[in-house]
């Protein structure tokens, strides 16, 4: 569920008609609910209840500072990995008693930086990381809570980019070394052992590879604690998958997914931490864009917008489908038509919808591209010289504007000739 819906003939953020939002800020625009987040949130923190448990939202979906601190202000915490995420989400009020890091190649610098901020916990992924980590810790005297993300050998049908539970993909610690490292790591000086770690993949629509992951590492606590090894907290990573298109993928349901988080780990009397993007931040989000012009072959329709795929990159990276609504509601008996909705960036790729069925649209008309709160603006660029879109919280009937657009203007302006080719020289 959402609050993006139709009112008043037109299409509504919450209580603001998005017409406003664009006619103030311009297009392409996101526009963020803050009832959806924290909806999103609840329902997620109930389905976990009772287990003593920690929402680590992952910045990487989402990481504005507005929506940061909204999920701060509900208790959430904050899934890291690079010192620029850890920076945001400490400026957005995330305590960092509340935040994990993740990654599979986090610098030097960016460890001590985290060490100093005194985070909750370290995922580490690999004997190097580890070994890097002990020796800054023991420089700096102190000890980094660390737990090992452990990589489960499970294979999830999601998108092949963003499968990462397969033990042929670079993350995590393979099973059969795990037991060996965590030896290791206790015998060292700059670690503190304190929990296990596993994240399979992202969108993932069934139950079943959670399932098998969880039981591997509820075997792997098991063994560890009969080694005298002990661990206080088991990290499940995100991954729940979400509807992006009404009636194509239906993922389980949060309850369902902490019933079985409930019954696969909530014995083992450990804290146990999540880390949601897609879940908590996607459909809390659309892209405003207004149509640039309908273009018409003798093949094909193409209704070309002023967002292309540099703005929202997951339809051509992942053939992601986004549902696309005009804002402008249409009448019950209003004709069809069939387009493909593009971007004007200049590759074939730039594609948001193909064979849409839409109201017929012309230019200057407005459309919202749903599902478009996480890994939308996070991941957008300014390919083709191109501004990066602004961002907009919505609450209620309030709505600010929280990064203004970032134009080509002020991106040009970062650049300098080199000195051989300054013909005033
Ligand atoms: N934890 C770790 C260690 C992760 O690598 C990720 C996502 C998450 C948590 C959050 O996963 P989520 O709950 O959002 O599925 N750009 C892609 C998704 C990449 C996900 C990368 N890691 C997309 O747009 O589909």
């Amino acid at each position: 569920m959402d609050h993006f819906v139709y009112r008043d003939g037109g299409l509504h953020a919450e209580d603001v008609p998005l017409t406003a939002i664009a006619e103030a800020c311009g297009t392409p625009v996101y526009v963020y609910s803050t009832a959806t987040l924290v909806r999103h949130h609840r329902v997620l923190d109930a389905a976990l209840a009772p287990l003593d448990r920690l929402i680590c939202f992952a910045v990487k979906a989402n990481g504005n500072l507005s929506v940061l601190a909204t999920l701060a202000r509900l208790g959430a915490g904050a899934d890291v990995v690079s010192g620029g995420e850890l920076a945001r989400a400490r400026a957005a009020g995330i305590p960092a008693g509340r935040i994990v890091f993740s990654g599979v190649g986090k610098t030097p610098a960016e460890l001590a930086a985290a060490l100093d901020e005194g985070i909750y916990q370290f995922n580490v992924e690999s004997a190097a990381e580890l070994e890097m980590l002990a020796r800054i810790a023991q420089e700096k005297g102190v000890r980094a809570p660390v737990a090992l993300r452990v990589n489960p050998d499970v294979r999830p049908a999601t998108h092949r980019k963003i499968a990462t539970g397969a033990r042929e993909t670079k993350f995590g610690i393979p099973r059969e070394d795990a037991l060996a490292l965590y030896r290791a790591a206790a015998a060292m000086r700059g670690i503190r052992v304190q929990g296990i770690d596993v994240h399979i993949g992202s969108q993932i629509t069934e139950l079943a590879p959670f399932a098998e992951a969880f039981a591997r590492i509820a075997d792997l606590v098991a063994a560890l604690r009969r080694q005298g090894i002990e661990i206080r907290t088991v990290d499940l990573g995100g991954g729940l998958g979400v509807p992006y298109a009404r009636g194509r993928d239906a993922p389980p349901e949060p309850a369902a997914y902490g019933a079985l988080v409930r019954e696969l780990v909530g014995a083992l009397d450990c804290r146990v931490i999540v880390e949601p993007g897609r879940l908590i931040a996607a459909n809390a989000g659309v892209l405003l864009a207004r149509v640039v012009l309908v273009k018409e072959t003798a093949h094909r329709r193409f209704v070309v917008l002023d967002a292309g795929m540099n703005d929202l990159m997951r339809p051509a990276l992942y053939d992601a489908v986004h549902e696309i609504l005009p804002v402008a509601e249409p009448a019950p008996d209003a004709p069809a038509i069939t387009a493909d909705v593009v971007g004007p960036v200049c590759e074939s790729g730039d594609v948001f919808l193909r064979d849409a069925v839409l109201p017929p649209l012309a230019a200057g008309d407005l459309v919202a591209i749903r599902s478009a709160g996480a890994y939308g603006a996070s991941m957008a660029s300014a390919y083709n010289a191109r501004d990066l879109a602004s961002e907009v919280l919505v609450n209620g009937a309030d709505w600010a504007l929280v990064r203004r657009r970032i134009t080509w203007r002020e991106l040009l302006a970062f650049e300098e000739r080199a000195p051989w080719l300054d013909n005033r020289a």
